[in-house]
């Protein structure tokens, strides 16, 4: 029992999150389906399917007509603009948008590296997806020097002092990623930043698996980029690029004539997918909206009552209302992923990657990578996912494109991990039933 993170759990208000997720209500051979995929990609709320929808039906056009639905289509692009701003805490002109994460990054690597060559390194880590590996890779044919920095084995954290070892005056970028979406691991991005910018290198952050998990801000991070995927944090399938002004203007784009020298336009190329950037800004409402209705910051400090009303006073923007959301959001996952880890490590079969110490939990997101120590054939990474896919149980197996990863702990030939992805608006019921599923089918 853990009274502590139960007392939390009580002050999230679950059935109103929860019933706004059409998705959620699902069943599996029967049985409710347990949504623990969200590393793969999130649900959404009603109102990020009505804002694509009513796009689509009312507003649908291209930009910069003179005429009523291509102006309100320039409206909801502004609008999106300026949710994400306030989601990253950057300006408006900072903020780009693209298909997903990694287009955005192979643009964002294209235009970096024609100003580079023989002589100059790139930093990337043995912990991040590929996104933000292969994008930097991909310089090694214009003569770019391409290191590594590597991990902790132990706990599948980011040995930083390697990783200030291999910085030096070549380095002309530092690619890492904000936290691990195979076994959870946040790094310390702000002081990686540091040590980069003192070395004279940009830091380009992939946030993607970090962004439904914590508070980001570009601004205290200081860093040059960062990159997120607004499908991870509740809202539609599109990437988001923040790049800081000095950048976005000096860096040369590969784009079309025609297309405007302005920033952030010239790093968005074609016509964007207008209808999910319109679900862009209802999932950034959704967030605050979180924020608005709990009573996150009561009188003793602890989490306290989620009611339907409105926060009665200190949130008067959006970006204070997303700061008050995700205090919420950490408590109750933090909560989950405590009773999550304790009940796993009770079952002997099983190893757990990564931070595993209750006293480094600050360290981890409610992201888990698991495999049955000398697994048989039945019990690989996909039998397991499978057999809980049947009970109604969402994990994923494999390396999720965190291959570096798998390959250098040497999983990947046997199956990498079962991954198992908390957000907010799963449940301790949720977590208990899983266990107990989890012990069944090992035990059968
Ligand atoms: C940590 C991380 N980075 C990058 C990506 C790639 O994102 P996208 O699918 O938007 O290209 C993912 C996708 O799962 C991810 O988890």
């Amino acid at each position: 029992m853990l009274p502590t993170e139960t007392a939390v759990l009580a002050a999230l208000d679950l059935a109103y999150i929860r019933a706004q997720f059409p998705a959620l209500a699902q069943t599996v051979n029967g049985n409710p389906a347990v949504f623990l995929d969200g590393p793969g990609g999130t649900q959404v709320p009603q109102h990020v399917i009505d804002a694509i929808s009513n796009y689509l039906s009312r507003d649908n056009a291209n930009t910069d007509g003179a005429y009523a639905t291509s102006r309100r289509t320039n409206a909801t692009l502004a609008e999106a603009r300026s949710a994400m701003a306030d989601f990253l805490n950057c300006g408006t002109d900072e903020i780009v948008f693209g298909p997903n994460m990694t287009t955005l990054t192979y643009a964002m690597s294209r235009a970096i590296g024609r100003d580079l060559g023989p002589g100059d390194e790139i930093l990337v880590t043995r912990l991040d997806h590929d996104a933000n590996v292969s994008p930097w890779l991909a310089l090694e044919e214009k003569g770019v020097t391409i290191r590594w920095a590597e991990i902790h084995r132990e706990d599948c954290t980011l040995d930083v002092e390697d990783l200030a070892a291999k910085l030096n005056s070549k380095t002309k970028l530092v690619a890492i990623g904000y936290a691990s979406n195979a076994v959870g691991t946040i790094n310390p991005v702000k002081e990686i930043i540091r040590l980069a910018h003192a070395a004279g290198a940009l830091a380009y952050v992939d946030a993607v698996h970090y962004s439904p998990h914590g508070l980001i801000d570009v601004a205290a991070l200081d860093c040059d980029f960062l990159v997120c995927s607004t499908y991870k944090f509740f809202g539609p399938h599109m990437g988001v690029l923040f790049g800081k002004r000095e950048h976005l203007q000096r860096l040369r784009p590969y784009k079309v004539r025609p297309l405007t020298d302005a920033i952030p336009n010239r790093w968005e190329w074609g016509t964007l997918n207008h209808e999910c950037i319109a679900g862009i800004t209802a999932c950034v409402e959704y967030i605050a909206d979180l924020g608005r209705h709990g009573d996150s910051t009561c009188g003793d400090g602890r989490l306290g009552r989620q009611s339907s009303e409105a926060r009665p006073s200190g949130i008067s923007t959006r970006r204070a209302a997303i700061v008050a959301a995700f205090e919420s959001i950490h408590r109750h996952e933090h909560a989950l992923m405590n009773r999550l880890i304790a009940g796993l490590s009770q079952i002997p079969q099983l190893k757990i990657y990564g931070i595993t110490d209750p006293t480094c939990f600050a360290w981890r997101c409610p992201t888990l990578a698991l495999r049955v120590i000398n697994q048989t054939p039945d019990q690989t990474p996909l039998a397991l996912a499978t057999k809980l896919g049947d009970r109604g149980f969402f994990t994923w197996d494999g390396n999720y494109y965190a291959l570096n990863l798998t390959e250098h702990l040497d999983v990947e030939k046997t199956g990498g991990f079962l991954r198992i992805g908390l957000v907010h608006y799963n449940t301790e019921e949720e977590v208990d039933r899983l266990l107990e599923a989890l012990k069944e089918i090992l035990e059968g």
